[in-house]
């Protein structure tokens, strides 16, 4: 009997992995992070499939649940949105599996962050533009931020910032990072990424507050940058036709005269 954590993606069914789609239908349990997962990846659930909402239920709750299909000798699917690297009560779920002696696996998600990029059509690094992304977040009441990892301290390196859980205090985070990047840095709102009710705000960083307005949907990825739809950025050397490598060996004396 195994606990199969699975990434279940930002939200459109087609972004399962595979994998994380085949344990899901071998698995007799599952137990699924409520609105958060589409129907049509639960439907991927063999017949008879024990079916538990996670949503209300306490950590002690859910680990009974996973004790209990362990006790039976059912596999179950434990799915969360996204990815399980961020923000997936992952650790510690997992650490109560390792004291109890239940087995457990991994297998990764599609990011909200990079559905909200794809979203936008944007590549978040760009040459002398950005070469950094920072997933953050704003203090929540159930975590509190490290003192360490505030907006201001992250938006000093000029980063691009992908802000997570925040767009209910949306103008005090426009508030925090604005002295770093400026009213005319770009900046946007993808609500339900990949979902069919997306919704994209673009707007300058000065303007952004105003052009949300009051939005009662709280999943959404702030994203600000000055990578967001540029234009005005040189081509990395990677594909330039001078540049010597490993594939493209060029020039009097390639680096790796041996390759293909
Ligand atoms: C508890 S965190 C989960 C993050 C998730 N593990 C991931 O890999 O993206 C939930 C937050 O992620 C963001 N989020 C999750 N799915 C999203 C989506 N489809 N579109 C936009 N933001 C999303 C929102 O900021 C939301 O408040």
């Amino acid at each position: 009997m195994t606990v199969h954590f699975i990434g279940a993606g930002p939200g459109a069914p087609d972004l399962l992995t595979l994998r994380g789609r085949d344990l899901i239908a071998a698995s007799p349990v599952c137990l699924y992070a409520g609105s958060l997962i589409p129907p049509a990846i639960l439907a991927y659930c063999p017949p008879g499939v024990r079916m538990i909402d996670s949503a209300p239920l306490s950590l002690d709750e859910i680990v009974a649940v996973l004790a209990e299909a362990h006790r039976d000798n059912l596999d179950v699917s434990r799915l969360h949105s996204g990815d399980l690297s961020i923000w997936s009560a992952l650790g510690e779920q997992t650490r109560r599996l390792d004291a109890l002696g239940i087995p457990w696996t991994v297998t990764p998600g599609v990011p909200s962050f990079s559905a909200a990029a794809a979203a936008l059509g944007a590549e978040l690094t760009l040459p002398g533009l950005a070469q950094s992304v920072v997933l953050t977040r704003t203090s929540g009441r159930a975590s509190a931020m490290p003192p360490s990892e505030s907006l201001a301290a992250f938006a000093a390196t000029g980063a691009v910032l992908a802000i997570h859980l925040s767009i209910h205090v949306l103008a005090r985070v426009v508030a925090d990072i604005l002295p770093h990047y400026g009213e005319d840095c770009p900046a946007a709102v993808v609500w339900r990424a990949s979902w069919p009710d997306e919704r994209i705000v673009r707007s300058p960083l000065g303007a952004l507050v105003a052009a949300v307005g009051d939005v009662p949907e709280r999943t959404a990825l702030i994203l600000v940058g000055r990578t967001l739809g540029a234009t005005d950025f040189a081509e990395s050397r990677l594909y330039a036709r001078d540049y010597d490598r490993r594939f493209r060996p060029t020039g009097p004396a390639p680096r790796f005269p041996e390759a293909p």
